[in-house]
């Protein structure tokens, strides 16, 4: 199995890409709404609880600054599915929505991703992954639920 950060950035490419369709293909976009609803959630979820948590006595403030840009992803992500398909305030809420995701990848891609292959083997690193995939799982059920 991917050790978590090619998991990671599995997700993200995933999701990036989730973003190009809803902008792009107003045919598809109810179905990638709830694509989007799952996947987004359920990797937040499941960075926190596997290599936030490992980092977090390590590179505290970094971990911090990562927690808090989650809270303002659910936020957004919450105020986002509030609005219907078909309203003007759609597509500038998805626009918002995608930068401040986009902004945190980056971010995370960058900065948490060096700090990770600093302070973690690549032994932990893979054992994070299969940990990472199985917090997945269970947001999925629990979103299923
Ligand atoms: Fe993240
Ligand atoms: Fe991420």
């Amino acid at each position: 199995m991917p050790q978590i950060l090619e998991l990671i950035r599995d997700d993200h490419d995933l999701i990036r890409d989730l973003f190009d369709e809803l902008e792009s293909n107003p045919e598809t976009r109810d179905v990638r709404c709830i694509t989007l609803r799952r996947e987004l959630p359920g990797h937040v979820y499941a960075e926190e609880a596997t290599l936030y948590a490992r980092l977090g006595d390590m590179v505290p403030e970094e971990i911090q600054r990562s927690l808090d840009e989650h809270t303002e992803i659910r936020e957004t992500l919450a105020r986002f599915e509030m609005i219907p398909l078909r309203d003007d305030a759609w597509m500038p809420a998805l626009v918002d929505l995608r930068e401040r995701v986009e902004a945190h990848f980056a971010s995370e891609e960058r900065e948490v991703f060096t700090r990770a292959e600093h302070h973690l083997s690549p032994a932990e690193l893979f054992r994070l992954g299969e940990m990472f995939e199985e917090e997945k799982q269970k947001a999925a059920q629990f979103a299923a639920g």
